[in-house]
C-alpha cells in the first residue's frame, strides 16, 4: 500500500514537472519582443572575474557622466557623497561636489519650521531628483526613471545591459509588427525587454561630457562604458574586498587540503594494505 502511495506521489511530482517545464515552452506564442529583443552585448570591465579591480579613473569619468547627464532624471539615493572618496577624490573635492550638487538636501528652516533645502554635506546621501514617484511620473510623461544605485544588480546582464541600452537605440526594423512600433514619446531599443522605452537616448554625441587630460576620447561608446562601470561600483562598492576575501579563502583551502592530505599519509603510513 505504502509503495503504491509513494509511486502515486512520485508520479504527481513528475507530471507537475512536465507541466511546469515542458508545456509552457510550447505554449509560448511568438511575440515581437521574442523575435526582436537582443541579449546584452559582450563587453568587459576591469572589475570582472575573481581578480577584477575597479579602474578608478574610469569610475571618476563614469561619475562625471552620471552627474552631467543621468542625474537630470535618475536618483542615486543609496550612495553618499562621502562614498566618492573611494574613487580617489580627496576630502576637499568630495565636499565641493556635495556643496555644488544641483539638487539640494531637504531640511527644515530653523526659524519657521517649514520644509526647506540646504547644500549637501559629504555625509548626506545624493538627494532625490523627484520627491516621490508621482512627481517623477508627472515630470516624465508618466514614465518612472528608476533609481540607478542598484540598477546593475537589478537587471539581467547588469552593467553590460546598461551599456547595451545606452548604445543600442536604432530605428525600428522594417518588419516590426505594427503593435510593437514605438508609440508617441517612446524610443525603439532592442535591448529593452519590451523594445520601446520612454527614455530618449541620453548619450548622443561625442564629447557630450568633457573628459579631463589623459582620458580616452569621450565617444558615446566610451561614456556608456564608463557610466556602466560606475554603476557596478554604486551597486557593489565593496566588490574588491569580496574578491580579496575569495582569493584568500581559496589559498587557505588549498593549503588546508595539502595539510589534510599530508596528515592522512602520515596517519596511515604504517597501515598500508598488504
Ligand atoms: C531626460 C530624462 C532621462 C535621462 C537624462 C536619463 N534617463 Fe534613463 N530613464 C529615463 C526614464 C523616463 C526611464 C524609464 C523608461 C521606461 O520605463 O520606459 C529610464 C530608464 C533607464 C534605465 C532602466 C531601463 C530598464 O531596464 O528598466 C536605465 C538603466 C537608465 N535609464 C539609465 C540611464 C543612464 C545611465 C543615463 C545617463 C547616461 C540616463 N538613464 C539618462 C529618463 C532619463
Amino acid at each position: 500500500m505504502v509503495r503504491i502511495i509513494a509511486f502515486l506521489v512520485g508520479l504527481g511530482f513528475v507530471s507537475a514537472l512536465l507541466v511546469g517545464v515542458v508545456i509552457p515552452r510550447e505554449a509560448v506564442e511568438e511575440t515581437a519582443s521574442h523575435t526582436f529583443h537582443l541579449h546584452p552585448k559582450e563587453v568587459s570591465f576591469s572589475s570582472d572575474g575573481p581578480l577584477g579591480k575597479f579602474d578608478r579613473a574610469q569610475l571618476q569619468r563614469g561619475f562625471q557622466v552620471y552627474k552631467e547627464v543621468c542625474s537630470a532624471c535618475h536618483s542615486m539615493s543609496r550612495v553618499r557623497f562621502g562614498d566618492l572618496a573611494a574613487l580617489g577624490y580627496t576630502e576637499g573635492q568630495v565636499k565641493t561636489i556635495a556643496a555644488e550638487w544641483a539638487a539640494e538636501t531637504p531640511s527644515i528652516n530653523p526659524e519657521t519650521g517649514e520644509p526647506a533645502t540646504r547644500k549637501s554635506l559629504a555625509s548626506d546621501k545624493f538627494p532625490l531628483v523627484y520627491a516621490n514617484e508621482t512627481a517623477a511620473r508627472a515630470a516624465q510623461n508618466g514614465a518612472l526613471p528608476p533609481d540607478l544605485s542598484l540598477i546593475t544588480k537589478a537587471r539581467e546582464g547588469g552593467a553590460s545591459y546598461v551599456y547595451s541600452l545606452l548604445t543600442g537605440y536604432t530605428d525600428p526594423p522594417a518588419n516590426l509588427p505594427k503593435d510593437a512600433q514605438p508609440g508617441s514619446g517612446l524610443h525603439y531599443n532592442p535591448y529593452f525587454a519590451n523594445l520601446n522605452l520612454s527614455m530618449a537616448p541620453p548619450l548622443v554625441a561625442d564629447d557630450q561630457v568633457t573628459y579631463g587630460e589623459g582620458a580616452p576620447k569621450a565617444t558615446v561608446d566610451q561614456m556608456a562604458k564608463d557610466v556602466a562601470a560606475f554603476l557596478i561600483w554604486t551597486a557593489e562598492p565593496k566588490l574588491e574586498n569580496r574578491h580579496h576575501a575569495g582569493l584568500a579563502t581559496m589559498i587557505f583551502l588549498l593549503i588546508f587540503a595539502g595539510l589534510t592530505y599530508m596528515s592522512y599519509q602520515s596517519i596511515w603510513a604504517d597501515k598500508k594494505a598488504k
